[in-house]
């Protein structure tokens, strides 16, 4: 048997998995989404994810598609059947079928869809080397807290970045400052400083991001929220991405211009060091509760 999609109730062959043309995920990009890590078959970091699902969902007023604790037992359910050990689960949720009509449908039960990817651990060159950065500007909306499905700009970033040659793109506000990546979020150190723009409206409050404040914030790492410019990301010491699929990531270039040594610093060593134990200890913590 081959890999299964959840979609709206029915668990299907991926290859076949299917939503309606009418789908106002597919008409108006109406709806919202989560990318949760799957390491040795435990969703990590499952509670904040749901926590951020829900505050997509209640900030666009889009109804839960089933319960929380539903939805828990659903994506533990396609784990199983896909034989997912690591990797990801990908659930959206829209606002439902409706005939086309920008207004909020009156009638339309919201539409869930889940699917899992295998995903190996970043190559010991990625790690070795770190991931190159290619600077763009944000055109995003103001709402980006939202996970929404609306991911234009940053599609059209992630290319220009890949055309660039660059792992990611950051992408830089009419004021200058760097807010995130197409699909992480941004950090530098300098001076012993760990620096990453404020969770507000201008980016999407990453988890792994939210877990690593917390983690390293123990540990007497120097934290600070606030903006900062591409110059001063090239001035730094070092920098470094997050997000659930890449955890912890170095960057070594952004531009084509070195940044600190051009290799991956110690402070983003022991930083991805930091959330790989969390990692570990969230799997302990799980077999010990009997879902491994
Ligand atoms: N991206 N910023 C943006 C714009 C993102 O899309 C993401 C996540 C992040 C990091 O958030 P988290 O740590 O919760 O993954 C920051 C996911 C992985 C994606 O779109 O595939």
């Amino acid at each position: 048997m081959g890999r299964l999609a959840y979609v709206n109730g029915r668990y299907v062959p991926h290859a076949q998995a299917m939503v309606h043309v009418e789908d106002r995920g597919y008409q108006f990009a109406d709806g919202v989404y989560e990318v949760v890590p799957v390491i040795d078959g435990v969703l990590i970091d499952e509670e904040p994810h749901l926590d951020r699902l829900e505050y997509s969902l209640n900030e666009l007023m889009i109804a839960w598609p089933v319960t929380r604790p539903v939805l828990k037992l659903i994506l533990r359910e396609l784990m199983a059947r896909n034989g997912l050990a690591r990797g990801i689960i990908y659930l959206q949720v829209t606002r439902g079928v409706a005939p086309r009509d920008h207004k909020f449908p009156a009638q339309a039960k919201s539409a869930l869809v889940i699917t899992t990817k295998r995903l190996a651990p970043p190559s010991e060159a990625v790690l070795r080397n770190g991931v190159a950065i290619s600077s763009q500007p944000d055109i995003r909306w103001t709402r980006r807290d939202i996970k929404s499905l609306s991911l234009l700009p940053n599609v059209l970033a992630k290319q220009a970045a890949f055309e660039a040659k660059a792992f990611e793109a950051w992408l830089v506000d009419a004021q200058g400052a760097v807010t995130e990546g197409s699909s992480t979020n941004a950090w530098i150190v300098k001076g012993g400083e760990v620096v990453t723009y404020p969770k507000n409206n201008d980016i999407l409050g990453g988890i792994t991001r939210l877990s690593l404040l917390e983690l390293a914030g123990r540990t007497g790492v120097k934290l600070v929220e606030r903006s900062f410019t591409l110059a001063e990301a090239l001035a730094a010491d070092e920098a470094f991405i997050t997000s659930s699929s890449a955890f912890v990531l170095p960057v070594t270039s952004i531009d084509g211009k070195k940044v600190g040594e051009g290799r991956p610093g110690p402070v983003t060593l022991q930083l991805r060091q930091i959330y790989l134990d969390n990692v570990a200890r969230q799997i302990e913590a799980a077999r010990r509760a009997g879902e491994r």
